[in-house]
């Protein structure tokens, strides 16, 4: 039996390479693209399937910050494969080329905060007709609390988002949290996930933007961080902010 995998935002860098990776990984991966055209979607389907992969593939649209199109992913999974294995709430945005304040909080906290709460709370009933469900948010290290107090933590200098990229992981953080406390007893298994610094469309399209002014890794580095926690291996830090190599403080 496949173990079904939805990822928002799976045309680009982070979720790209998630999907990638999974349905490389295994056959017992069927990994749900999700974008916010059908035809990214597809795109991206038939690029991962050039290379050799083990799972399969299917692409649908969602788009976090619509309601009708939320239901009808939720639709559509229910009708295909009846419950839900993992939920990769990975869609997000920088806000960094936003330039009027008032649009650029109300864009990101919408994309990054209220997006996931909506695609969440819209596939939990899925979810828990999982024998193993496991609801993974994709956050950052930036978004810590205490690392910005305390005023060390690594801001890259040319990302100038006025605040409210940090501040929408911080408020994701917060959700996970909650999500963890409410649902992790019932047998959810959720996690805040922090990829890395990873080469991605975040910062913008152009090489230096994707490469993060030259810093970025290889997003399947991030890949390869989601499977490990598919695969059991982070589960004794569930309910956590997770990065590879350990456990952020929130
Ligand atoms: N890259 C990093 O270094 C890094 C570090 C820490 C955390 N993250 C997090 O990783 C996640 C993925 O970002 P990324 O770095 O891979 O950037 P990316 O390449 O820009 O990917 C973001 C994805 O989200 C999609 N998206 C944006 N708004 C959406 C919406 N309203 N509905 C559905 N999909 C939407 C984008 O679709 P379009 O292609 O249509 O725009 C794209 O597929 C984000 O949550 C980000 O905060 C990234």
């Amino acid at each position: 039996m496949s173990r079904i995998v939805l990822i928002t935002g799976a045309n680009s860098g982070v979720g790209f390479a998630t999907a990638k990776v999974l349905a490389s990984a295994s056959e017992a991966f069927h990994v749900i693209i999700c974008a916010r055209s059908l035809e990214k979607g597809n795109a991206a389907k038939a690029e991962i399937e050039v290379s050799i992969i083990k799972g399969t593939l299917s692409a649908i649209q969602l788009d976090v910050t619509d309601e009708d199109s939320i239901s009808a992913a939720v639709a559509h999974v229910e009708e295909q494969h009846g419950r839900l294995d993992v939920l990769i709430n990975n869609a997000g945005i920088s806000g960094i080329h936003i330039n009027n304040i008032k649009t650029r909080f109300n864009s990101v906290l919408e994309t990054n905060v209220t997006g996931p709460a909506m695609v969440a709370a819209a596939f939990r009933p899925l979810l828990m007709k999982s024998e193993k469900p496991y609801s993974l948010f994709v956050s950052s290290g930036q978004g810590t609390l205490v690392r910005n107090a305390a005023r060390n933590v690594t801001v890259h200098s040319h990302i100038k988002s006025g605040g409210v990229y940090v501040l929408s992981k911080a408020a994701l953080n917060m959700l996970v949290a909650m999500e963890h406390a409410q649902y992790g007893p019932t047998g959810l298994k959720v996690f805040a996930v922090s990829p890395g610094f990873v080469r991605s469309n975040l910062r913008g399209t152009s090489e230096v933007e994707i490469s993060g002014w030259g810093g970025a890794m290889d997003a399947d580095v991030a890949g390869e961080f989601v499977l490990s926690i598919l695969e059991g291996k982070r589960d004794s830090d569930v309910g956590c902010l997770v990065h590879k190599d350990g456990v952020f403080t929130w």
